[in-house]
C-alpha cells in the first residue's frame, strides 16, 4: 500500500490543526508498517486508537473553526460527521467479526479520506485565515 506523507501541501496554516494532521499521518504509516511486517498483535487496539484519534482530531477542529468563526462549519461539521458514520460502520462490522473486515480496508478508507479531505476543505479553511 503507498502512503500519503504529510507534506507542506497539506498545511492549513493552524499550528494546533497542522500538529494533529503530522501525527495522523504518522499514525497511518505506523499503522501500515505494522500490517506489512504482519503484527497482528493488538491490531482492534491500533483500529480503535485510529478511530478515536480520528473523532478527537475532528471535535479539535471543529471548535479552533468555531472561534476563528469560521463561516462553513456547519458543512464542514457535516463533513466529517459522514465520515464518522463511515468509520463507525466499519468499526461495528470489525467488532462483530474481525475476520470480516480486513485492517488494509480500515486504513486506506482513512487515509484517502483524510488525504483528500484535508486538500479539498480543510485548505478552505486556510484560505479564510489568510484572508482575515
Ligand atoms: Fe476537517
Amino acid at each position: 500500500m503507498e502512503f500519503v506523507e504529510w507534506t507542506e501541501k497539506y498545511s492549513t496554516g493552524h499550528a494546533l490543526v497542522d500538529a494533529y494532521h503530522h501525527i495522523f499521518f504518522q499514525m497511518v504509516e505506523e499503522f501500515g508498517l505494522a500490517l506489512q511486517q504482519g503484527d497482528a498483535v493488538g491490531m482492534q487496539d491500533r483500529i480503535a486508537f485510529l478511530v478515536d484519534y480520528t473523532f478527537m482530531h475532528f471535535d479539535s477542529e471543529e471548535r479552533v473553526m468555531a472561534q476563528a468563526g469560521y463561516a462553513d462549519l456547519e458543512a464542514h461539521r457535516a463533513s466529517h460527521q459522514h465520515f464518522r458514520d463511515q468509520v463507525n460502520a466499519i468499526h461495528r462490522r470489525y467488532v462483530d467479526n474481525p475476520e470480516g473486515v480486513q485492517a488494509e480496508e480500515v486504513l486506506s478508507l482513512v487515509q484517502d479520506w483524510f488525504a483528500h479531505h484535508i486538500l479539498g476543505e480543510d485548505l478552505r479553511f486556510r484560505n479564510r485565515l489568510i484572508r482575515s
